[in-house]
C-alpha cells in the first residue's frame, strides 16, 4: 500500500496508474447501459485482469464476467467470482481436466462450442459425469475468427447439443471485433446491428424447432450499445470499456478524458533534430497498433497535453518521440500517457497504482496476468 500522502509525479517510473474516477464512471456507463436496457452484463475481464476491478463491475450490477482463458478463469475463481464465460474453444485433455476442476468446484462455468468435432469431444470428457456442461455456441458475425456462421449452422450445432448426454445449450454469444477496422461511426452503427441481428435471429430459429437459448450475447466496446440494443438480445459483454484507450479515443468510441489507464514516464533526454526518449519502451508500452486492422492511432501512445509530439518507435526500454520544433519538456519531466490498446499493456505490469486527481490512493495487483493458458 502506498502512503496516500504520495502524488503520482513522485513515483518511479514507468508506472501503470488508474484513474478511481474515470474507472468508476466508465463502470457506472456500461452498468446503466445494462439497467435502461434490460440487457444482463458480462464484462471481459481480459482487459484489467484484475480481481478488485471485476468485483467492482460485479458489485456495480454486472451478473458474470467473461474471460479468454482457463488461467484467468482459474485466478478469479480463487477469488471467489464464479459465473463466468470462456469464451475461447477448448478442446484438450489438459484444458478439459481443468475446467472439471472449476466446475466441481461449484462454478457456473460456461465454455465456447463453434464445431462438431470439438463438441464430439467435449460430449465424450463429460458423458460418465455426474453434472451436466454448459455450453454457449459461439457465432461469427463477421470477425471471420472463431464461430459458426449464424442461421442454419447454429441450428445444425443447436440441434446436436440437444441431444448430448451431459452437455446443455446455455447461450449463444458473438464478438464483432471487426469495428475496430471501421472508418466512420456509421460502420461501427451497421457492424452492432448486424452482430444483434446475428444472434437474436439465430437464437429465434433455434426457439422455433424447441431448442431454447436463455442467453443471447453480444459485445465489443464500439459496438456494444448498438447491438444491445437489438430486440432478442439479452446480454453484453465489452471489456476495453472500463479502461477506454488510445484506439477508442482514435474510433470515437470514447474520448481522451475518459481513458482511465495512463502509463508514467519520465523524460530521458532532449535531442538534437526534435527528438526526446522517455523511459517507456515495448516493456511497458507494447508494439501495438491495434488488432482487426485499425489504423485510427498516431504512434505508440497519445501522451496526455502534448497532442503535437508522436511517439514515433520504441525499443525494449526506450521510447522515441519527435516534437515539430520546440518543447518545454526537459530530462526528469513526467508525463503521461494513454496506450493505444489497454488490455496488453495491463499484461505488462505486476500493479496498478490507484490514484484520485493525482493523489496515490493504492494499489492494486494485475491478478490474472501472464495467464497464457
Ligand atoms: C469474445 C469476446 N467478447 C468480448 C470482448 C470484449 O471486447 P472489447 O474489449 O472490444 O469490449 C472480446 C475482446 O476481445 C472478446 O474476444
Amino acid at each position: 500500500m502506498k502512503s496516500c500522502n504520495q502524488m503520482i509525479t513522485d513515483l518511479d517510473t514507468p508506472t501503470l496508474l488508474v484513474d478511481i474516477d474515470r474507472l468508476k464512471k466508465n463502470i457506472n456507463k456500461m452498468t446503466s447501459f445494462a439497467k435502461d436496457n434490460n440487457v444482463h452484463l458480462r464484462p471481459h475481464i481480459k482487459t484489467h485482469k484484475s480481481i478488485h476491478i471485476a468485483k467492482m463491475q460485479l458489485d456495480m450490477g454486472a451478473t458474470g464476467i467473461t474471460v479468454a482463458k482457463i488461467g484467468e478463469a482459474e485466478v478469479m475463481v480463487e477469488a471467489g467470482i464464479n459465473d463466468i464465460l470462456i469464451a475461447f474453444p477448448i478442446a484438450n485433455k489438459t484444458k478439459i481436466s481443468r475446467v472439471k476442476k472449476l466446475i466441481n468446484r461449484g462454478v457456473s462455468l460456461k465454455l465456447a462450442v463453434d464445431q462438431i468435432e470439438q463438441l464430439r469431444i467435449l460430449q465424450q470428457a463429460f458423458a460418465n459425469d455426474s453434472f451436466e456442461l454448459e455450453v454457449w455456441i459461439k457465432v461469427n458475425s463477421g470477425l471471420n475468427r472463431c464461430g459458426v456462421e449464424p442461421g442454419k449452422d447454429v441450428l445444425e450445432l443447436a440441434k446436436e447439443i440437444s441431444m448430448s448426454k451431459n452437455v446443455t445449450l446455455g447461450g449463444i454469444f458473438t464478438h464483432a471485433g471487426h469495428s475496430y477496422a471501421s472508418k466512420s461511426f456509421e460502420e461501427i452503427h451497421n457492424i452492432g446491428v448486424y452482430e444483434g441481428k446475428a444472434i437474436a435471429e439465430s437464437a429465434a430459429d433455434c426457439e422455433n424447432i424447441g431448442i431454447p437459448v436463455p442467453i443471447r450475447s453480444v459485445g465489443s466496446t464500439p459496438t456494444y450499445q448498438i447491438a444491445g440494443k437489438v430486440e432478442g438480445v439479452n446480454e453484453v459483454r465489452p471489456g476495453n470499456a472500463a479502461f477506454f484507450d488510445a484506439i477508442q479515443v482514435g474510433l470515437g468510441v470514447a474520448k481522451e478524458e475518459e481513458c482511465a489507464l495512463t502509463l508514467l514516464a519520465s523524460v530521458v533526454g532532449v535531442y538534437k533534430e526534435s527528438r526526446l526518449v522517455l523511459d517507456t519502451g515495448s516493456k511497458s508500452l507494447a508494439l501495438d497498433k491495434g488488432a482487426h486492422g485499425n489504423d485510427t492511432v498516431k504512434g505508440f501512445g497519445k501522451i496526455v497535453g502534448h497532442p503535437d509530439i508522436t511517439l514515433e518507435r520504441l525499443s525494449e526500454e526506450h521510447g522515441v518521440a519527435i516534437f515539430p520544433t520546440r518543447t518545454e519538456l526537459k530530462l526528469n519531466d513526467r508525463v503521461q500517457i494513454i496506450p493505444n490498446h489497454a488490455c496488453t499493456v495491463a499484461n505488462l505490469f505486476d500493479h496498478y497504482v490507484v490514484h484520485k486527481n493525482g493523489r496515490v490512493m493504492t494499489t492494486w495487483p494485475v491478478d490474472a496476468r501472464g495467464q497464457v493458458t
